[in-house]
């Protein structure tokens, strides 16, 4: 493992401007997806969908990375050419998700863990060589009543979390830290802002315990935002305040960047999100604050795709649209439309 590798790839991922595009679905994910919009689930579909998005023109000068799933690192465009050596050739470092999903956390199953830490060194071993320079792990923490979440909820996925960024840093692996906390539900901005604190702090706790290079990371968090439920109104300026001011509370300074979820946000409010917490605090972070959006970054191309061929222009159209507006929002200088 070398350390100025590792720290020169976490700047890369975040580097002015960039961010990343979570194309890691796993197959259950992927499915829901094509199937709500009548698009067959097969793993050719899944390729063809993929292969849409790596080769639309210029996407390389806003994305740093793209996080692929181990179906997908294996496979190939319709010339043949692996899809890690497509996102190489752009520019693009090849990121991969690691962790296996979320299981009820035993003893208290209305909560989650994450599993996939047996056997991951080899799995991380074996990444590397298909060209992963990145790898990601998704802690879910939901806001419930007064006792949800746990602290043991919060301690064990920390742990797990701060486990897998190691076994990541031993094998030539950035790890991407990712504790999101889920929009579902009812509550408070207040309430998210306190959750969000516990949960971040006890993830820095454990990543130090467990020897973690911060300069050597990237944390992937969920935004500060009421329940999706809730009727409380915020305004996308108290978003942003409140996102940054929990952050400053509790991400070191030397971690390279904050690389966001979108989490369920519209395409539209996630870019507006990010874009006014770096246009509010523009000199003022010490690290960069950037996306790693799934959804609010592909989900209008889906819909434009649909599985068809004569759709795939289109398609990269429309993501090249919302890389360039999230590119643009990761400097503070995203003007909308
Ligand atoms: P969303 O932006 O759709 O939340 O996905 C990001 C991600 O990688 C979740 O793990």
């Amino acid at each position: 493992m070398d350390a100025n590798e590792l720290k020169a790839i976490a700047q890369a991922m975040v580097a002015n401007g960039k961010g990343i595009l979570a194309a890691d679905e796993s197959f259950s994910t992927a499915n829901k997806r094509f199937e709500k919009l009548g698009i067959l689930q097969t793993e050719e579909m899944r390729r063809a969908y993929r292969e849409m998005l790596f080769t639309a023109a210029g996407v390389g000068n806003f994305f740093s990375g793209v996080i692929l799933f181990d179906e997908t690192i294996r496979q190939s465009t319709q010339a043949s050419v692996p899809f890690p050596q497509v996102l190489k050739q752009a520019g693009i470092i090849p990121g991969i998700k690691v962790d296996l999903g979320v299981k009820p956390l035993a003893l208290t199953p209305r909560e989650l863990i994450t599993e996939g830490l047996d056997g991951l060194r080899d799995r991380l071993i074996e990444y590397y060589k298909l060209g992963a320079r990145f790898a990601k792990w998704r802690a879910v923490i939901s806001i419930g009543n007064d006792r949800t979440p746990s602290q043991r909820c919060i301690e064990t996925n920390a742990h797990v979390l701060a486990r897998y960024a190691a076994l990541c840093q031993e094998n030539g692996i950035v790890p991407i830290v990712e504790p999101e906390v889920l929009m579902d539900g009812y509550h408070t901005l207040e309430r998210s802002f306190d959750v969000h604190q516990a949960v971040l702090k006890t993830v820095f706790q454990q990543l130090y315990r467990q020897g973690i290079a911060l300069d050597q990371m990237i944390l992937k968090p969920s935004m500060v935002v009421p329940g999706q439920q809730s009727p409380e109104q915020v305004s996308v300026e108290q978003v942003a305040h409140a996102t940054v001011r929990c952050l400053l509370d509790c991400v070191p300074a030397s971690v390279p960047g904050c690389a966001f979820l979108s989490g369920g946000q519209g395409d539209e409010q996630a870019t507006d999100h990010l874009n006014a917490m770096n246009a509010l605090y523009s000199g003022k972070l010490p690290w960069t604050l950037t996306f790693s959006y799934g959804r609010a970054l592909q989900q209008a191309a889906m819909q434009t795709w649909m599985g068809r061929a004569d759709q795939v222009a289109a398609a990269q159209r429309i993501l090249y649209h919302r890389a360039e507006s999230n590119s643009m929002a990761a400097l503070g200088k995203y003007a909308g439309g």
